[in-house]
């Protein structure tokens, strides 16, 4: 049935339930499309990413939550009340991060372009790290922190040249990338000299990230080899020992019942025992240890809702089914492909009789939810959910066909409050001037 997650279930009325609560009753309410969010299993998964930390690395590190996934100011309390850090890239993610009562101090600012507004800010709230793409990102940063009253931490980022196996437009590792400093021919290693004659900034360690929605262990385990390998050579060649070691994100999450991630438990097992034991072979300290999850923390802690409008079948080729939303709250099939299980929540218990293609409505033809799907005939007005839709989805919800943004609802502990605003028309034109 599809059911990829223990807080989905299906109540006495044939309707889909999500963290407890019958999804066509939220829809009634707050009207659609809808995300629903499920904050047990948010703070769940980050506990579980914290305590994976503690468990296997004796607590020497910091689980940064990539709030490029999802950034709202409710979020960020969310996640700063569970004592994670906050990975942020603009100053909008730095701004929604401070509003939600992050503490500058566990905040890093990333970005292969950081403005000089977004440094300016970022050095103002005296946010804990950089990680930085080059050297003339990192001697514009040490030159605006002269002065600025404390001594900012800086990590290089590396491209280790690690091939993630996943979506070619989610991979981030690979030597032909936008991102970082080029490992494998040696760019990285004679930076990392000139980043130790910066002044005005402290040069705490290095930071990769291979991709995303990465099942395999085996690429970060890689990535970490490599990763020490650079200590162990900056070590050498400058006498200089770094602190710290940021391994990124990716760990995938289930879109599809087929879908078998493995938990923070697991890879946090299997990366601190090989970063443990290269510090023995190198004669290395162990370095604080970063990661940076962002989709297994909030993707699958989401439904959305949208509801049925009519259905286009042409005989011979396929069946569309309208739905009142699509790439504009989701746009992930129509740039990745992405998959996604789709239900007809409003009738769990009857026969699947419709195959064919969800669409949203956009004047796109590309605009797509899924293809090839299989559920009870979506009746107009029936409620259909998308699962696993909490990261990457209203972070890159545009206004396409002038849209208003859907509202978001955040059910805790059964009970559901209303969590961001849907825009209203207001919304839509207020910075349009004659
Ligand atoms: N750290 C860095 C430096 C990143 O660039 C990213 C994601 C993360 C951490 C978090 O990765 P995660 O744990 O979420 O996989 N829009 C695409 C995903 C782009 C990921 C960008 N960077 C998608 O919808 O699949």
């Amino acid at each position: 049935m599809g059911m990829l997650y223990e807080n989905t279930g299906i109540n006495e009325k044939g309707h889909l339930t999500f963290a407890g609560v019958d999804t066509t009753e939220l829809a009634k309410e707050y009207g659609t499309p809808l995300y629903v969010m499920d904050e047990n299993m948010i703070r769940d998964n980050c506990r579980k990413a914290k305590n994976a930390i503690d468990s296997y690395y004796d607590g020497k590190g910091m689980c940064c939550y990539a709030s490029k996934a999802f950034s709202s100011v409710g979020m960020c309390k969310i996640v700063s009340e569970e004592m994670l850090g906050i990975d942020v890239v603009s100053s909008g993610e730095l701004y929604t991060a401070l509003k939600g009562g992050f503490d500058p101090s566990r905040i890093v600012m990333h970005g292969n372009f950081k403005t000089k507004a977004d440094i300016a800010y970022a050095l103002e709230s005296k946010v804990g790290r950089f990680v930085c793409d080059s050297v003339e990102e990192l001697s514009i940063i040490n030159d605006m922190a002269k002065g600025c009253g404390y001594t900012p931490r800086v990590l290089m980022r590396i491209t280790p040249g690690v091939d993630a196996h996943t979506h070619d437009f989610i991979k981030t590792g690979c030597t032909d990338s936008k991102f970082g400093f080029t490992l494998e021919d040696g760019t990285a290693l004679k930076a990392a000299g000139e980043v130790i004659r910066l002044e005005n900034v402290k040069f705490a360690g290095v930071h990769c990230h291979i991709g995303s929605q990465i099942f395999d262990i085996e690429p970060f385990l890689e990535a970490a080899r490599l990763m020490m390998k650079l200590l162990r050579d900056i070590k050498t060649m400058y006498g200089r020992e770094l602190e710290e070691l940021d391994i990124g994100g990716g760990f995938g999450i289930r879109y599809l019942e087929s879908d078998d991630p493995l938990s923070y438990a697991v890879h946090l097992k299997a990366i601190a025992l090989t970063i443990k034991e290269l510090c023995v072979d190198y004669g290395l300290r162990q370095p604080f240890l970063m990661i940076e999850p962002g989709r297994s923390i909030v993707g699958a802690a989401c439904t959305t809702l949208y509801t049925a409008g009519t259905v286009k079948h042409i005989e011979g080729v396929k069946s569309y089914a309208a739905v009142d939303g699509g790439m504009a709250d989701n746009p992930r099939f129509a740039l990745y492909g992405a998959p996604y299980t789709v239900l007809n929540a409003s009738r769990m218990n009857d026969n699947a009789d419709f195959t064919g293609t969800i669409a949203g409505r956009c004047c796109e033809s590309g605009d797509i939810i899924q293809e090839n799907v299989t559920i009870p005939y979506p009746k107009y007005g029936d409620i259909i959910a998308v699962l696993s839709t909490g990261a990457y989805n209203y972070s890159m919800a545009s206004n396409y066909n002038r849209l208003a943004r859907a509202a978001t609802v955040m059910i805790k502990d059964g009970q559901a409050r209303l969590f961001i605003k849907r825009e209203s028309l207001e919304d839509i034109t207020k910075n349009d001037l004659l």
